[in-house]
C-alpha cells in the first residue's frame, strides 16, 4: 500500500518579489513498511520536502496524498486530523517543551490524535517510553537527559500514536557519531517492527542505512 505520494510536487519561495524554485515536478510514492532516505547537500531542498510530507507546509503546485488523501484543499483544521492521524516527526534539535516531563511530552501527539480513545492513552504513552528505551525517566525533565536521551524522547513522542509513517529531518545531526549511532539503530529497530520511515540526511553513512535512497539535487529527485 503506497502511504505517500507526490505527484508533480513543486516549491518556491518568494522573495524581493522573485520567485525562487525550492522543489521541481517531483514524483514518488512511499510504501507502507518502507525505509526510505532521501539524501542530498545542504540547501538542495530536502527539509523542504520532508515540511511537505508532514503536512508542515504546503506545495505551491502539485498533488500530495497522504494514506490515500489529496491534501491540497484541506483547510488547518483537517491538516492537524490527518497529521494526528498519520504522521510522526522527529527534527535535528528534539524540540521537546522544556517544562513538560518524558511523560508529559510523549503524551502530547495523543492530544491531536481524536480517534484514539483516551482510556488508551496511558498504555500507548507508557510503551512509546520503553520502546525507546526510557523506562525509569518518566518523571524527569528534558535539561536533565542528555542529548542522545532528548531524542529519544522525541522519538517516543513521534511514536505513541502509532502514526503510519515516521519522518526524520537529521535526526543524528546534532549529536556526537556514537550516540548517533545509537540513535540509528533505534530507528531501524523500530522499522523492523513494521515502521514506515523516511528519513532526511546529508550524511552518506547514515542514508546507506536505508533500504531505498533518493537524491535531491537542485530542487529535483532521483532514485538512486
Ligand atoms: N521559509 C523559507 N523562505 C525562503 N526560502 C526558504 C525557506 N525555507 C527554505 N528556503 C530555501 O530553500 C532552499 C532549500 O532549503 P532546505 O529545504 O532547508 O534545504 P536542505 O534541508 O536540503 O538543507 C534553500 O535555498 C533555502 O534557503
Ligand atoms: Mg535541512
Amino acid at each position: 500500500m503506497i502511504i505517500a505520494q507526490l505527484k508533480n510536487i513543486s516549491k518556491e519561495y518568494k522573495q524581493a518579489n522573485e520567485n525562487h524554485p525550492v522543489l521541481q515536478e517531483i514524483n514518488v510514492a512511499i510504501n507502507e513498511g518502507e525505509f526510505v532516505a532521501i539524501c542530498g547537500p545542504s540547501g538542495h531542498g530536502k527539509s523542504t520536502l520532508l515540511s511537505i510530507l508532514a503536512l508542515l507546509e504546503p506545495a505551491t503546485s502539485g498533488e500530495y496524498l497522504l494514506a490515500g488523501t489529496p491534501v491540497a484543499s484541506l483547510h488547518r483544521d483537517q491538516l492537524a486530523v490527518l497529521r494526528g492521524r498519520h504522521v510522526g516527526i522527529v527534527f535535528q534539535s528534539f524540540n521537546l517543551i522544556g517544562d513538560m516531563t518524558v511523560q508529559e511530552n510523549v503524551q502530547l501527539p495523543l492530544k491531536f490524535a481524536s480517534h484514539i480513545k483516551s482510556e488508551e492513552h496511558e498504555a500507548l504513552v507508557r510503551h512509546a517510553i520503553n520502546s525507546v528505551g526510557l523506562a525509569g525517566k518518566e518523571n524527569f525533565y528534558p535539561d536533565m537527559l542528555s542529548g542522545g536521551q532528548q531524542q529519544r524522547v522525541a522519538i517516543a513522542r513521534a511514536i505513541v500514536h502509532k502514526p503510519d509513517i515516521l519522518f526524520a529531518d537529521e535526526p543524528t545531526g546534532n549529536l556526537d557519531s556514537t550516540t548517533g549511532e545509537d540513535v540509528m539503530k533505534l530507528l531501524e529497530a523500530l522499522h523492523k517492527q513494521g515502521m514506515t520511515l523516511c528519513l532526511v540526511t546529508h550524511d552518506e553513512t547514515i542514508a546507506e542505512k536505508a533500504q531505498r535512497r533518493l537524491l535531491i539535487h537542485d530542487g529535483h529527485l532521483k532514485e538512486i
